[in-house]
């Protein structure tokens, strides 16, 4: 892990325009951030999502075209803490549905917390956590031939730039069976004084969030990133519908990296990329899927049409 954080920290900063990955925002301060995340007022993507799954329970049960007498596999890429899941958990156990849930999660500490509190508030469910990286799970996705359902909500898929998406997807399929179902929960492409604030919430969490990253780096790698030399800068154009974060150097400045033996160079209001957050539409969508074996079997909205789940039939 150390090994590719150093590879990928000095390939990024070595590059440019630099950048950095965001999926090294998620060491134990980034987790708690972005759990604060959130639940800022401002972040209505958790809020909208939510909406979807308490209010249309059964919408979802009856698109998803479930058999009461058919065993399936219910697989959750990317768990965290599983709210928005157990409200169809919760529907699926009480009408006896038969299924074991499958969450993966790169965190083992978040799976365990979940198991936890899924065996208190949900006793009747089976629940078979699987920690890794959700492409590594993928493969063994083909390991058996039961009816499975694919779960990846949040609009974790807008962190992936549009042709790795489209590959994540590809690969998902031919790792599945004929209609299998992918249930993919999208943000909305919405206009910019919804989005940006989400992504520059009033009590600093995403800025913190996004900052973090410099202070893994001095931790980790022995870096001296000057915190207070470096700015958050959330960008959205609502013409592609696309929010990108980046940090921005507030000086000419020079950072040493002890454990990478270099020294970076930065100019005044010099940007790192550190994240992509793509909304989407259904044109999008069908683009992301035009080479893969899904379709757009169904779609639902929240009350404000700010986020969608599709299913999609794996053909
Ligand atoms: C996890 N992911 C979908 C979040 C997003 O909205 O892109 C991560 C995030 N970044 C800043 N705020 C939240």
């Amino acid at each position: 892990m150390i090994d590719n954080f150093k590879k990928d920290i000095d390939s990024g900063l070595s590059s440019s325009p630099k950048s950095l990955p965001s999926k090294y925002f998620y060491d134990e301060i980034g987790d708690d951030l972005f759990v604060k995340i959130m639940h800022s007022e401002e972040y209505y993507l958790t809020r909208a999502e939510l909406d979807i799954f308490t209010n249309q329970t059964q919408q979802i049960i009856d698109h998803l075209q479930l058999k009461k007498d058919t065993y399936f596999e219910l697989i959750e890429l990317g768990a965290g803490d599983g709210l928005k899941t157990k409200k169809l958990l919760k529907s699926l156990s009480d009408q006896n549905y038969k299924f074991d849930y499958l969450p993966v999660d790169i965190s083992q500490n978040a799976l365990k917390n979940l198991e936890k509190s899924i065996n208190k508030e949900l006793p009747k469910v089976s629940i078979k956590s699987k920690q890794g990286d959700y492409f590594e799970v993928l493969e063994s996705l083909k390991e058996t031939k039961v009816p499975k359902i694919v779960l990846f909500l949040g609009s974790n898929i807008g962190n992936m730039e549009d042709e790795i998406a489209s590959q994540f997807i590809y690969k998902l399929g031919s790792n599945l069976n004929k209609n299998d179902k992918l249930f993919l929960g999208v943000d909305l492409i919405k206009s910019a004084d919804i989005v940006k604030p989400a992504y520059n919430d009033s009590e600093g969490f995403t800025r913190e969030f996004n900052l973090n990253l410099l202070t893994r780096i001095n931790k980790e790698l022995g870096g001296d990133f000057d915190r207070e030399q470096f700015e958050h800068q959330p960008e959205y154009e609502e013409s592609d519908g696309i929010a990108k974060s980046y940090i921005v150097s507030e000086s000419n400045q020079k950072v040493f990296i002890e454990k990478l033996d270099k020294t970076f160079e930065f100019e005044k209001g010099e940007k790192i990329f550190t994240e992509i957050s793509r909304k989407y539409n259904d044109q999008i969508i069908q683009n992301l899927i035009s080479d893969t074996s899904f379709s757009v079997s169904s779609k639902l909205s929240d009350s404000k049409d700010y986020f969608s789940t599709y299913i999609l039939n794996r053909s």
